[in-house]
């Protein structure tokens, strides 16, 4: 059984001086069952992140939101997966801000991916297509050539890629007020876990989780988490938003309790 993640992407916002208390606010008011919450603060905020987490709610997982594909070298201003250890425990990759302005391609993300889980770094891998992919009935092949480009080079016997988790995240959107319907989410779990298992995941396709992300509020989370094959949602505005975060994982916890067939606790 897959578990429910809600994930907090807070991508160029906080800094080290206020991340933690909002880190320990958002952990406060989300404190529900079952439900597997991870916030990704920028690179800077990540200590005072993990510092207040580990006072206030341990089970809060920490993720950094990009990583480098090398170990270590002549890379400025770059962070490596080995830094990120006793900072983060998860790892956003290949999101559509950093394809677009890092120009991150799917065979640099697939790389990342490789670093990530030899680091023993959770993965949320990316994937979505632009409107005009939509517009032209593209948005299935769009997303089924990431996947395939992204995880060409994983070889079938990782053991850590039982941890990688997808994130579908239509471009359109992301950050517009114009989240996909829950219908058109769930179609692509399934486009999305066939190209898993085209590229080895034969026997887990079914196990990765896979999160939609684009405008997920409190109000709509509802119709995304009421689609079986949807596992949870990555946040991005409505994640730096206390009221916003309890709602979502509130709904969350619904559909964990329902899952592990217990009712749910309110
Ligand atoms: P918004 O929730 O702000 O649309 O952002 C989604 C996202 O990009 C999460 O990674």
């Amino acid at each position: 059984m897959r578990p429910v993640i809600i994930a907090a992407n807070w991508k160029m916002h906080t800094s080290p001086s206020d991340a933690g208390e909002l880190a320990r606010t958002i952990a406060a008011r989300t404190r529900e069952p079952h439900v597997v919450r991870v916030i990704c603060p920028p690179f800077l905020c990540l200590a005072a992140v993990g510092e207040a987490l580990a006072a206030s709610d341990p089970e809060v997982a920490i993720g950094a939101q990009n990583v480098h594909h090398e170990l270590a070298g002549a890379y400025t201003g770059e962070v490596s997966a080995p830094m990120l250890e006793g900072l983060a425990t998860w790892v956003i990759l290949g999101h559509s801000e950093r394809r677009r302005d890092a120009g991150e391609t799917d065979e640099l993300i697939g790389r990342k991916l490789g670093r990530a889980l030899s680091a023993g770094l959770r993965p949320i891998v990316c994937v979505g297509e632009q409107l005009q992919d939509r517009e032209a009935g593209r948005a299935d092949a769009v997303v089924r050539n990431q996947i395939e480009g992204i995880f060409r080079a994983l070889e079938a016997g990782n053991e850590a890629r039982s941890t990688v988790v997808i994130a579908y995240e239509p471009v359109w959107a992301i950050g517009t007020g114009r989240n996909a319907s829950g219908a058109d989410a769930a179609a692509m779990t399934g486009v999305i876990r066939a190209g898993l298992a085209a590229q080895g995941f034969v026997a887990e396709a079914e196990d990765v989780p896979v999160l939609y992300g684009g405008s997920v509020t409190s109000a709509n989370i509802g119709e995304f988490l009421g689609e079986p094959s949807i596992d949870g949602a990555l946040v991005g505005g409505a994640s730096l938003k206390p009221d916003e975060m309890a709602g979502i994982v509130a709904r969350a916890a619904i559909t964990a309790a329902a899952r592990l067939g217990q009712p749910a606790a309110r």
